[in-house]
């Protein structure tokens, strides 16, 4: 291909050719970093086929911007741009940019995946220049069953790592997201749940090494890292202390046999007393299954009868259908779930019935990487310990009504969730929690109704303070909320800190400052070199 040149000499012709076709600003700071870069690798690559900047393409910087950008809310215009977006094709490339970005005083963003709830992998509200390196390029995953585990690079999706997995063995798995286009990247270094987290904790708490580039361009493994920056990057969220290039995964077994369900309950049909009754046993279930309740509006408004609310409860059990009647008529015959409801398949397309595919996609629709779900929304957490009484629950239908397209998904914890300690990582959801409650909002007319939609959820959200963890009220920092507190404003870091990380925070704090003293890895919510 036309890139392929293989001496630094051509390289150097490419940036001059770079140099007389481009114009000032940000391709004068494009241009300085391209020439850091090649001063800093040994090796030749297609430099300019690596970068999208306005100023050489307009059309395709805003593709590329727009390629895994999860929330559209920070996709319109008045957003901040990065002056150029950088695909690195080696891990040279990134240990290179680390130390250009840094000797340039260039601010970096790391997209893996692109999901960030508050979009902080590619946008960067006041700080300017900004440039987003995104990681997309490095996906290539190793599957090794002989040591029952695989290396992940940090571009892959869960979806691909599922896949590859499932080439291999039908009888292994890993136990991450529901949602297939997730990057490996920035998905396990904030925790990673999925539906086996309860009979195998999350992805975080499978992992088995790393591999991390440090603010001085230093590639890391676990070894050379220590410990503690190891105990860190299981949980902090991205973005704090480094670049995660891969991680070593440990998988999991899985039986050839997987059974789904989807069972919907309105209001109509005893919804509500159904639901109290899902949150008395929903943590206590057999460890092999996992059901989750996916609630909204449900009907239009019409003359004769008013919007009802659907509970949908999703389940996805280790097992045959016979043993899954078995568990649900002892533990949950209030479903009503019957054989007719289960269908059984191997692990792989469990996976993708939960992800949201139509039953016909081949698993190769996997490897597409493509997201199902792209949106302007507005999303919080919370952590439920003790059953919400059915009077919340009419509470909080009220409250969902109102909205045009709300959206809740609670899951279901106990099982090994309760079995590994609070400080094991950083993520301190365990003991205690009887499921997770994710809010959503999303709407399709950009800024226009964006203000009515935010107001809701503060809204929704204060009604249900009543009902769930207090002291502090915490929340999952993969699903990153600015609301709770942003850096170098008048929040206090101690207090949002405590949400995600309850007494873990200062261990974070203390490594971070350690390990990243000049906080070169920052965003509106990284980890503090120091507080108070
Ligand atoms: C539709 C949808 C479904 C989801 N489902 C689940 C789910 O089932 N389970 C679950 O646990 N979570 C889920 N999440 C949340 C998800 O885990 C987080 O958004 C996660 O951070 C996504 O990682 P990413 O690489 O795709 O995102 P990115 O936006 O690329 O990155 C997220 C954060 O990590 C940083 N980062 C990115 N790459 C790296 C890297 N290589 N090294 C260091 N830092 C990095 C970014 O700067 C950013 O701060 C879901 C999110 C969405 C939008
Ligand atoms: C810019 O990128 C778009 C989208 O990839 C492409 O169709 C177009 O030809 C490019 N324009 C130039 C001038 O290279
Ligand atoms: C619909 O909602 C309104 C307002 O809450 C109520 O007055 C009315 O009785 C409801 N109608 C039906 C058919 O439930």
């Amino acid at each position: 291909m036309a890139f392929a040149i293989s001496t630094r000499n051509a390289v150097a012709i490419l940036v001059t050719l770079l140099l007389v076709s481009a114009r000032p600003s940000s391709s004068t700071l494009q241009q300085d970093f391209i020439h850091c870069l090649v001063d800093n690798t040994d090796m030749a690559f297609p430099i300019r086929a690596s970068f999208f900047s306005p100023d050489q393409n307009a059309t395709l910087f805003k593709e590329e911007l727009e390629s895994t950008a999860q929330n559209l809310r920070y996709l319109t215009q008045s957003n901040p741009k990065p002056v150029f977006i950088f695909e690195p094709l080696y891990e040279t490339h990134v240990q290179a940019a680390v130390v250009c970005a840094k000797k340039l005083q260039l601010h970096m963003r790391l997209r893996s995946g692109g999901h960030d709830y508050e979009g902080l992998s590619f946008v960067a509200e006041n700080v300017t220049p900004f440039v987003v390196v995104d990681l997309s390029k490095l996906r290539q995953i190793d599957v090794d069953l002989d040591s029952n585990s695989a290396w992940a690079h940090a571009g892959a999706t869960v979806g691909e790592v599922y896949y590859r997995i499932q080439e291999k063995s039908q009888t292994h798995g890993f136990p991450a997201g529901l949602c297939s286009s997730l990057g490996i990247g920035g998905h396990l270094v904030g925790g990673a749940y999925g539906s086996m987290m309860r009979k195998f904790g999350l992805g975080a708490d499978n992992v088995l090494d790393a591999r991390i580039i440090d603010a001085n361009g230093k590639i890391l493994d676990r070894a050379a890292m220590g410990e503690d920056v190891f105990w860190a990057i299981r949980g902090a969220g991205g973005g704090s202390f480094g670049v995660i290039l891969a991680w070593k995964i440990k998988l999991v077994p899985v039986p050839a046999t997987v059974t789904v369900f989807t069972v919907t309950k309105t209001l109509e049909q005893d919804g509500t007393n159904v639901l109290y009754k899902w949150q008395q046993v929903a943590d206590k279930l057999d460890e092999d299954l996992f059901i989750r309740v996916i609630i909204q509006p449900a009907g239009k408004t019409t003359k004769t009868g008013n919007r009802t609310i659907s509970t949908s409860y999703q389940g996805q059990f280790l097992g045959d259908s016979n043993r899954l009647m078995q568990v649900m008529q002892k533990s949950f015959p209030e479903l009503g779930l019957t054989k007719k409801d289960c269908i059984e398949m191997s692990w792989i397309k469990s996976v993708m019935y939960i992800a949201g595919f139509p039953n016909s996609a081949p698993p190769e629709a996997l490897l597409a990487g493509k997201s199902l779900f792209k949106n302007h929304f507005k999303a919080k957490s919370d952590f439920v310990e003790e059953p919400i009484p059915v009077e919340g629950l009419e509470g909080l239908w009220k409250k969902l009504l109102k909205e045009d397209s709300p959206l809740t998904i609670w899951n279901p914890y106990g099982g090994m969730m309760s079995r590994i300690s609070e400080s094991e990582t950083p993520f301190p959801h365990r003991k205690g929690t009887l499921f997770k409650i994710q809010w959503l909002s999303t709407w399709s007319d950009g800024k226009a109704s964006e203000a009515r939609h935010i107001e809701w959820m503060r809204d929704m959200y204060s009604y249900m303070e009543q009902y769930v963890s207090k002291k502090p009220r915490r929340a999952y920092v993969n699903y990153r909320d600015l609301d709770l507190g942003v850096n170098e404003g008048e929040s206090d870091a101690r207090e949002w800190g405590a949400k995600y990380f309850k007494g873990n925070f200062e261990r974070l704090v203390k490594i971070k400052g350690e390990f990243d003293p000049e906080n070169f890895f920052r965003h509106e919510q990284s980890i503090p070199t120091k507080i108070g």
